[in-house]
């Protein structure tokens, strides 16, 4: 049932490109990036006249709430508020039924999310759920479901699961967008033939031929290259072996596993999955692990660099977005910061950017991308590096201690 695979977890991030094919199919038109999903209790009028999305949900599924506001607000300028389900109703939330409640759960069965839901609906909301599981207890009290068809995921940590639910959060914003009047056709279509590219770059990137090809943890994507600073030794420098993006986090792993700590910076959409890779980490390998904004590191946890500390940078841009460059450039100054301070910076860069990888000691390229869809490449080496270094610490990946797959209780 692992189909070959020594865990569930590397079998369900190598189905990444299936899961991402499979929640997008049937939803977008590649003729005219119209987008079309299925039959809702709520009617185009009330998403027009929407005041705001609330969303709440638990841990990875929190982490694609946050990526999920940058999408909404950005494509459909509506304003999203996100919440921890478990926060939401002690926060004595205020009334407002013209705002949409948004669910995101893998299960469906989360006890906190469904709290949250009831509480969003004693306030007079309606809401829509993200669910993995068709007919699950969300899907139950929600005016309208997007399923994530990822596929069943059995592996605690989340992954899979976690990519369907950004690509549904992208295909909901479009779709806010396009019922709401704040995108044009040509931009639509844009974004939709570039979602529609992703399968295939994951593919690439986990060297899979194609979404329908088993999978191989072995592949032949992106390079590492060691640049020519800091604690690299001779032989890493030297090394300019393009490995598979799978064999170079069990580099990583390598070298890094006996690190007590890990930081982990992102800026704007890129944050959001930051706090999935130090979750990722922390889940499986029992490694402290902290996501931070890039740019607040100057504003405390600066005082924790020294030479021991490995910093996962996420500086990844995209070249045609004004803003994305901006935050890119002020990302490469936060990384100049670390390493000033002898701090061990690990990058996500975007193929092709051999101005980091001379900043830094070590470099993960991933496939360009438009700035609201890079958080689905750019998890997948963050997925690869937690799952090398718990397998190397000798973990359980799959079952790690103190977890469940499923919390049913509050
Ligand atoms: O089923 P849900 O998406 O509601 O679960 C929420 C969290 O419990 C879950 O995402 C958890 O954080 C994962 N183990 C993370 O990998």
């Amino acid at each position: 049932e692992k189909a070959g695979y020594k865990h569930f977890m590397l079998k369900e991030i190598n189905e990444q490109p299936r899961a991402i094919r499979d929640t997008t199919l049937g939803r977008v038109s590649l003729d005219t990036g119209k987008v079309f999903l299925e039959a809702m209790q709520i009617s185009d009028e009330d998403l027009r006249n929407a005041s705001q999305i609330t969303i709440a949900a638990c841990g990875t599924s929190w982490h694609a709430g946050l990526a999920g506001k940058f999408m909404i607000e950005r494509l459909a300028r509506l304003p999203v508020e996100v919440d921890y389900a478990s926060e939401y109703r002690y926060r004595d939330p205020i009334a407002d039924p013209r705002a949409i409640g948004l669910l995101i759960t893998q299960s469906g069965e989360t006890a906190d999310t469904l709290a949250a839901q009831a509480e969003l609906i004693a306030k007079g909301s309606k809401t829509l759920a993200i669910c993995n599981v068709v007919g699950a207890a969300v899907t139950r009290k929600a005016q309208g479901t997007l399923t994530t068809n990822a596929g069943p995921e059995i592996g605690v940590a989340s992954t899979k699961a976690f990519t369907a639910q950004l690509t549904a959060l992208f295909v909901l914003a479009l779709h806010l967008a396009q019922v709401r009047g704040t995108i044009s056709d040509e931009e639509s279509l844009h974004l939709v033939t570039e979602l529609s590219k992703l399968p295939g770059k994951l593919a690439s990137m986990l060297n899979i031929n194609s979404p329908d090809a088993p999978g191989s943890s072995e592949g032949v994507a992106a390079p590492i290259r060691p640049s020519t600073r800091a604690a690299a030794s001779d032989t890493e420098r030297r090394s300019t072996v393009r490995l598979p993006l799978s064999a170079q986090c069990e580099e990583l792993a390598r070298l890094f596993h006996t690190s007590d700590d890990f930081l982990f910076l992102g800026r704007g959409i890129h944050y959001p999955i930051a706090l999935e890779g130090a979750l990722k980490l922390k889940e499986i390998s029992y490694i402290h692990a902290e996501g931070y904004p890039a740019g607040e590191m100057k504003h405390g946890p600066n005082a924790l660099i020294d030479e021991s500390l490995p910093v996962v940078c996420i500086a990844t841009k995209d070249p045609n977005d004004p803003s994305s460059v901006l935050k890119y450039e002020k990302t490469l100054s936060n990384i100049q910061e670390v390493t000033a301070r002898s701090g061990r910076v690990i990058a996500i860069a975007i193929e092709g950017d051999t101005e980091i990888s001379q900043l830094v000691e070590q470099t993960i390229y991933i496939p360009q991308a438009p700035e609201l869809l890079l958080p689905i490449l750019e998890v997948v080496p963050l997925q690869l590096l937690a799952y090398h270094i718990a397998v190397r610490r000798g973990c359980d990946v799959d079952q790690p201690r103190n977890l469940a797959k499923s919390v049913t209780v509050e």
